[in-house]
C-alpha cells in the first residue's frame, strides 16, 4: 500500500508545499480522517470528503445543496463563496449554484444549444487556433505554455463558440486575465472584470435577440440560447446572461490548467511520453483520448468540486453532518484513492476502467466535458507533433502553482525545443 504508516503527523493543508504537491496530505486524509472538518484559509469551517466512494456518493446526494442561499447555517460561508460584489445576486442563477427544480430547467435548455454535435462542428476551429498559437513561438525555441497557449486557446474558443465577435475577444482575453490573476476572491480586479462581462454580456444578448431569425443567425452558442424552448419556456435574458458566463467561467480556468497540467505531467514522465508521441506519429488517436482521461485523473485542473451546503443532518463515512454545513468533495483526493484505482500515483497513459471524478459526478457533471476533451486533446497532440523534443527549461523546484482552493493550476511553464 502506498499510504504513510500511521505515525506519520497530520499535515497542514493549504500552505504553498501544500500546493506545490497536495497529493502526500490528502493520502494522511483518506487514510486517517476520510470526512474531515477543517478551517479552510478564509476562516469558513468545512467538511472534506477524500475517499473515492464517499465522495461519488456525495457528489449525487440530493440532500447536499448547491445553493448558498438557502440555508441560514450557511450565511458565514455565503459571503466567500462564489462572486464578489453586486454582481452576486445577478448572476447567481446559474447552474452551479442551483437545485431541481431550476437546475433541470435551465439544463435542459442550455443542453439543447450546446450538444455534443456543435462542439464537433467546431474541431476545425480549434484545430486552427492551436495552429495560429503554435506558429506564433514556433520559430523561437522556447515559450511560456500558460501564458502563450494554455491561457489564450480556451478563451478564444469558447468566446467563438458563444458568438462574441472577433474584434471584442481580446477584451475578454483582458478580463479573463484578471480573473484567474486575483484568484478569484473578493477583491476588486476581479469585481471590476465581472462587471465588464456582465455589462458586455447583457448588451451582446439583446443584440443577438434582435437578430434572431435572420439568416444564419443561429450559429453561435448564445443565439442558441436565447432559442433554446422547453414546453414553451425560454431563458429569461438574466438567465442567458448567467448561463454564457458561467460558459466563460467554468470552461476557462478548467481548460487553461488541464493543458498547464496536462503537459507538466507529460513532460515529467518521459517513458508515457514517448509512447504516446509513437502513436501519434503512426496516426492512432486512441492514446491520445485515454491518456487525457488519465491526465485528468492524476492530476486535473478541479482539485476540489464546488461548495455544497447539507439540507438536513446526514452522514458521510461515519461522520455526522449538521444541516447548513458545507461539504466540500476532493476530486484530486478521490481520484488518487487505492480502494479504486490501481497504483493510484502513477501516471499510466494505458490505463483502462478509469472513471474519474474530475469532471464531477451526477446533475451538475460537467456540461463542458466534450469541449474540454476537444481542446486538450488537440492542444496536448499538437503540441506533441509540432514540437517533438518539448522540454521543460526549469527545474520543477522552481515553478509555482496558484494557491486556490478550488482549481489546481500553475502560474507558468516554460519550455524549450530545438527550432
Ligand atoms: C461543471 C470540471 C471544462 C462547463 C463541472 C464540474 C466539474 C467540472 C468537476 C462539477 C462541479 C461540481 O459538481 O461541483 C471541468 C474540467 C474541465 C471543464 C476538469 C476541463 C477542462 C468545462 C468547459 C465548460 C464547462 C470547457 C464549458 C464551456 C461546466 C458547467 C458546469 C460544469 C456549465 C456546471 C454544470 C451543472 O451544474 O449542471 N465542470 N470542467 N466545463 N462545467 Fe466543467
Amino acid at each position: 500500500m502506498p499510504e504513510q504508516p500511521r505515525d506519520v503527523p497530520e499535515p497542514t493543508l493549504f500552505t504553498w508545499e501544500f500546493a506545490a504537491d497536495p497529493y502526500p496530505a490528502y493520502a494522511w486524509l483518506r487514510e486517517h480522517a476520510p470526512v474531515r472538518r477543517t478551517t479552510l484559509p478564509s476562516g469558513v469551517e468545512a467538511w472534506l470528503v477524500t475517499r473515492y466512494a464517499d465522495a461519488r456518493q456525495a457528489l449525487a446526494d440530493p440532500r447536499l445543496s448547491k445553493n448558498p442561499q438557502t440555508h441560514s447555517e450557511s450565511a458565514h460561508a455565503r459571503g466567500k463563496v462564489g462572486i464578489p460584489g453586486e454582481q452576486r445576486a445577478d448572476l447567481m442563477t446559474h447552474l452551479l449554484n442551483i437545485d431541481p427544480p431550476d437546475h433541470t430547467r435551465l439544463r435542459r435548455l442550455v443542453s439543447k444549444a450546446f450538444t455534443p454535435r456543435r462542439v464537433a462542428a467546431f474541431a476545425p476551429r480549434v484545430r486552427e487556433l492551436t495552429d495560429q498559437l503554435i506558429d506564433a513561438f514556433e520559430e523561437r525555441g522556447e515559450a511560456d505554455l500558460i501564458h502563450e497557449f494554455a491561457f489564450p486557446l480556451p478563451i478564444y474558443a469558447i468566446c467563438d463558440l458563444l458568438g462574441v465577435p472577433r474584434e471584442d475577444q481580446d477584451d475578454f482575453r483582458d478580463w479573463a486575465g484578471s480573473m484567474i490573476r486575483h484568484g478569484g476572491g473578493p477583491r476588486g480586479g476581479v469585481a471590476r472584470a465581472v462587471k465588464r462581462i456582465r455589462a458586455y454580456l447583457a448588451e451582446l444578448i439583446h443584440r443577438k435577440r434582435e437578430t434572431l431569425g435572420a439568416e444564419g443567425a443561429d450559429e453561435d452558442l448564445i443565439s442558441g440560447l436565447i432559442r433554446a424552448s422547453d414546453h414553451g419556456e425560454h431563458l429569461t435574458e438574466n438567465e442567458a446572461a448567467a448561463m454564457a458566463f458561467i460558459l466563460l467561467f467554468a470552461g476557462f480556468e478548467t481548460t487553461v490548467n488541464l493543458i498547464g497540467n496536462g503537459m507538466y505531467a507529460l513532460l515529467r514522465h518521459p517513458v508515457q511520453r514517448a509512447r504516446l508521441q509513437r502513436a501519434l506519429e503512426e496516426g492512432d488517436e486512441r492514446l491520445l483520448a485515454a491518456g487525457v482521461e488519465e491526465l485528468l485523473r492524476y492530476d486535473g485542473p478541479v482539485e476540489i468540486a464546488t461548495w455544497r451546503f447539507a439540507t438536513e443532518p446526514l452522514t458521510i463515512g461515519g461522520e455526522r453532518i449538521a444541516e447548513g454545513e458545507p461539504v466540500l468533495v476532493v476530486l484530486a483526493a478521490a481520484d488518487r484513492d487505492p480502494e479504486r484505482f490501481r497504483d493510484p500515483d502513477v501516471l499510466d497513459l494505458t490505463r483502462t476502467d478509469n472513471q474519474h471524478l474530475g469532471y464531477g459526478h451526477g446533475i451538475h457533471y460537467c456540461l463542458g466535458a466534450p469541449l474540454a476533451r476537444l481542446e486538450a486533446q488537440t492542444a496536448i497532440g499538437t503540441l506533441l507533433r509540432r514540437l517533438p523534443d518539448i522540454r521543460l527549461a526549469v527545474d520543477s523546484d522552481d515553478l509555482r502553482w496558484r494557491g486556490g482552493l478550488i482549481m489546481r493550476g500553475l502560474r507558468t511553464l516554460p519550455v524549450t525545443w530545438s527550432s
